[in-house]
């Protein structure tokens, strides 16, 4: 039906996309609308796609989507969780978008085996980035990317990770290597992404500069609370503010 259209993504869908290697065996899981491997697909830029979603609805939307666009053979459309509906060695590039970062990592661990032949994650979390990143760290992966984008007033995270093999995989991830000065230190980098803290953009610093207005507070909300574990939490906001402050003081948007 729309064989010779391109299909229309948002800026947030096209960053990711722009992330996906050419000649990936692409997953796409959640893919509601399949949108993004059908995008891709008519780029060229793909050997071949799944797009997998938990529900019918959106399953549904991505099979018509798929037959509109003609694109039959290049994207298998599958209905089920996470990646169990893809086989070991079927794909090497992985995209979770729209979903939160404790779903993302759920995902991931429920399918060793089909993660053991996979080599690059992209992940755009919409909540709890520093668990996917966390997980990364702790689990034999290095970030490749890191960007934050501003779309429609809100922020998104989008970040990428190589998955290390062999003799590789016990070693730490070289781009926390400045932040491991302290738990809090490390805290901060694992909440806002250690390659954007280093080499930040204006967008990256307005988020951040969010951030820090949301863990004051936070910070405030906690201040009447008796519970032992709110003012545990309270205190190591209040460290991660001082230095995100200090961090701030010294990085400021271009066009400011
Ligand atoms: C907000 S949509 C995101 C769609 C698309 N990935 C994007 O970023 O625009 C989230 C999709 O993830 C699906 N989903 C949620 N949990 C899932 C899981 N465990 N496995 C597969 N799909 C899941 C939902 O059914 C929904 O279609």
């Amino acid at each position: 039906m729309f064989a010779n259209l391109t299909v229309a993504i948002s800026r947030r869908l096209r960053a990711i996309a722009d992330l996906v290697p050419r000649h990936s065996k692409l997953v796409d899981v959640g893919t509601d609308h399949a949108l993004l491997p059908v995008y891709l697909s008519q780029q060229h830029t793909l050997s071949y796609a799944v797009a997998t979603d938990i529900s019918e609805g959106p399953y549904t939307a991505a099979l018509q989507n798929v037959r509109a666009f003609n694109l039959e053979r290049q994207v298998s459309v599958r209905l089920g969780p996470g990646l169990s509906t893809v086989a070991p060695g079927e794909v090497d590039t992985v995209v979770i978008a729209g979903m939160g970062g404790s779903t993302a990592v759920e995902i991931l661990t429920e399918s060793p085996k089909v993660m053991e032949q996979v080599e690059l994650v992209v992940i755009q979390p919409m909540n709890a980035s520093q668990r996917v990143r966390s997980y990364w760290r702790e689990n034999g992966y290095v970030l490749s990317v890191e960007a934050v984008i501003l779309e429609d007033d809100r922020y998104y995270e989008i970040m990428a990770a190589r998955r290390l093999s062999g003799s590789e995989v016990e070693g730490r991830d070289p781009a926390y290597s400045s932040f491991l000065g302290s738990e809090d230190e490390l805290s901060v980098a694992l909440e806002l992404g250690p390659t954007l803290l280093v080499k930040p953009t204006d967008t990256f610093i307005e988020f951040a500069r969010a951030k820090l207005a949301r863990w004051k507070s936070i910070a405030g909300e906690l201040e009447h609370s008796r519970q032992p574990a709110s003012t545990v939490h309270r205190n190591r906001l209040i460290r991660q503010t001082h230095w995100l402050e200090k961090w701030m003081n010294h990085h400021q948007p271009e066009d400011k």
